[in-house]
């Protein structure tokens, strides 16, 4: 039986699901939203991959907003200026996927110590831990933004465990989104992949020891661990 060990949870794609801002964008661009919203989250990433290797920084909204720019120019399509800031607002309340309340109050339940740890700037996380009524689970969020570099450098993960008070060893990253699972792995820090795109995880590494469906099956699976 081994001690409780901390957990820290990816926001976007874990526990709030970006993609769904497609049906805002759907009132807007009717015929291309899906696609659109798929565009606008992979160079969202993209940029924070890109200015991480440039030792570069602008805050997650920056990046955010100038993804939009690009997912809508590569669609061909322009909104005005209000409706981007909608949509902005709208990526601020984005919904939590259906098992998060109950896998979150059963790790809670179970004594383990919990953040939210993100890419998210401060306001933005700020914004969702409320819209997203994620505040009860959480001791705090922890920002990449206190370090001004993105996942998955090394010196975020380092970060949160010095901010959670724990050898790197002692904190689990639970996360959808396998270039954070795998770039914690090579920190030194444990994994779960909360899979949620139906089993495609990257080829660049090996799917962590934890791989589970949605945070209840993370609760079981930890429960079993610990007998
Ligand atoms: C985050 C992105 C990676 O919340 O989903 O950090």
């Amino acid at each position: 039986m081994s001690a409780p060990e901390a957990l820290a949870f990816d926001m976007y794609g874990t526990l709030v699901d970006p993609i769904r801002i497609w049906k805002r964008l759907e009132q807007y661009l009717p015929d291309e939203a899906l696609h659109i919203a798929e565009v606008w989250r992979q160079k969202q990433l993209e940029y924070t991959f890109r200015l991480t290797v440039m030792e570069k920084y602008e805050d997650f909204e920056q990046v955010t907003r100038k993804a939009l720019d690009y997912a809508l120019a590569a669609a061909g399509r322009e909104l005005e200026a209000d409706q981007k800031d909608a949509l902005m607002d709208q990526y601020n309340d984005l919904e939590r996927f259906a098992d998060v309340e109950e896998g979150l109050r059963r790790l809670k339940e179970g004594g383990y110590q919990m953040v939210v740890f993100s890419n998210g700037a401060p306001r933005m996380l700020e914004a969702l831990m409320d819209g997203a009524e994620l505040r009860p689970y959480f001791e705090e969020y922890v920002s990449v933004d206190e370090v001004r570099v993105y996942k998955p450098s090394p010196k975020v993960y380092q970060h949160v465990a010095e901010r959670l008070g724990r050898p790197i060893r002692e904190v689990r990253l639970v996360s959808s989104n396998p270039f954070d699972d795998i770039g914690a792995e090579a920190a030194g820090m444990w994994a779960a992949w909360v899979d949620r795109s139906g089993g495609l995880f990257d080829t660049l590494g090996s799917p962590p020891e934890i791989v589970v469906g949605t945070l209840t099956e993370l609760a079981d699976a930890l429960e079993v661990r610990r007998g």
